[in-house]
């Protein structure tokens, strides 16, 4: 991988893997600093675990949530064609700018926050509370039970994307909506992550609208170990825009 990197003519290309390359050999670099090959492909292999499973699996719950809900997916196909009439092909400005879409995604991601706890090694003794945490304790944080807490989310079981509204998203408590984790070790691919998802659903949404179907879980059960993720397959019934009908 790296060798055809270092032949590749065009070295100035824009993208993690050649600036991972180009610190080994900077001169500004501590050479005790620099990464090793090693760390270099241990680096890549994580942005590909951390990359590929939680975007698509957050897309199933998004497209669920589309499903039983037909009125917020009518809502959102209606601002996917005044932003991109005639199934334009959208840009990053104007999918930036899209509210609903926004709202809805983030909503979405409240009900299903793919990594339901963040945790944190304590650094050194304190008392937080009258609670003493020793210096080494892993700390846990219940990002999935804060999301649904009913003493933050009035009916938090429902998905009401008005919740993220521009005149309601301010009276949200800091610390209690996290899908990206928080602070300086929060998802690197937070803002990667939000476009790319933001893509696939103006992209699948301007081609088909989803229904749920005899297959379809509901309440869907979700797995109470590792990763939030549903029990069964998603299973859905996805309708052609121009009327035609196939499993999905
Ligand atoms: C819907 C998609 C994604 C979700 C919900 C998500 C969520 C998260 C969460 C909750 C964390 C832990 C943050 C913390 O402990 O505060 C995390 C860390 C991380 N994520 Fe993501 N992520 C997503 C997509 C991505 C993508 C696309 C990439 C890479 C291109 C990525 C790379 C990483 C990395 C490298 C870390 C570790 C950061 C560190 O320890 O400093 N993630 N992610």
């Amino acid at each position: 991988m790296k060798e055809n990197r270092l032949q590749d003519k065009q070295k100035h290309r824009v993208d993690f893997l050649q600036l991972m390359i180009n610190s080994q050999n900077s001169k500004e670099m501590d050479s005790h600093k620099a990464m090793s090959d090693l760390e270099l492909v241990a680096q890549s292999i994580i942005f590909i675990f951390a990359g590929y499973e939680t975007t698509s699996t957050s897309l199933s719950f998004f497209m669920y949530l589309m499903a039983i809900h037909p009125d917020v997916q009518q809502k959102l196909q209606e601002e996917i064609e005044v932003t991109f009439p005639n199934k334009e092909t959208p840009t990053y400005d104007a999918l930036a700018q899209m509210e609903y879409l926004d709202m809805a995604l983030n909503e979405s991601l409240r009900l299903f926050p793919i990594a339901g706890r963040l945790e944190r090694v304590c650094k050194k003794d304190v008392e937080i509370n009258g609670v003493f945490i020793p210096k080494g304790t892993v700390v846990m944080v219940p990002s999935f039970i804060l999301h649904r807490d009913a003493a933050y989310w009035s009916e938090p079981e429902e998905f009401r994307p008005e919740r993220f509204s521009k005149k309601n998203q301010d009276s949200i408590k800091p610390y209690t909506y996290m899908p990206f984790g928080s602070g300086p070790r929060n998802c690197i691919g937070m803002r990667f992550a939000i476009m790319n998802m933001k893509l696939a659903i103006v992209r699948v949404l301007q081609n088909f609208s989803f229904k749920p179907c005899k297959e379809t879980q509901i309440p869907l059960k979700i797995e109470s170990q590792g990763l939030t993720q549903p029990q069964k397959p998603i299973v859905l019934m996805a309708e052609l825009r121009d009327g035609t009908v196939s499993g999905a």
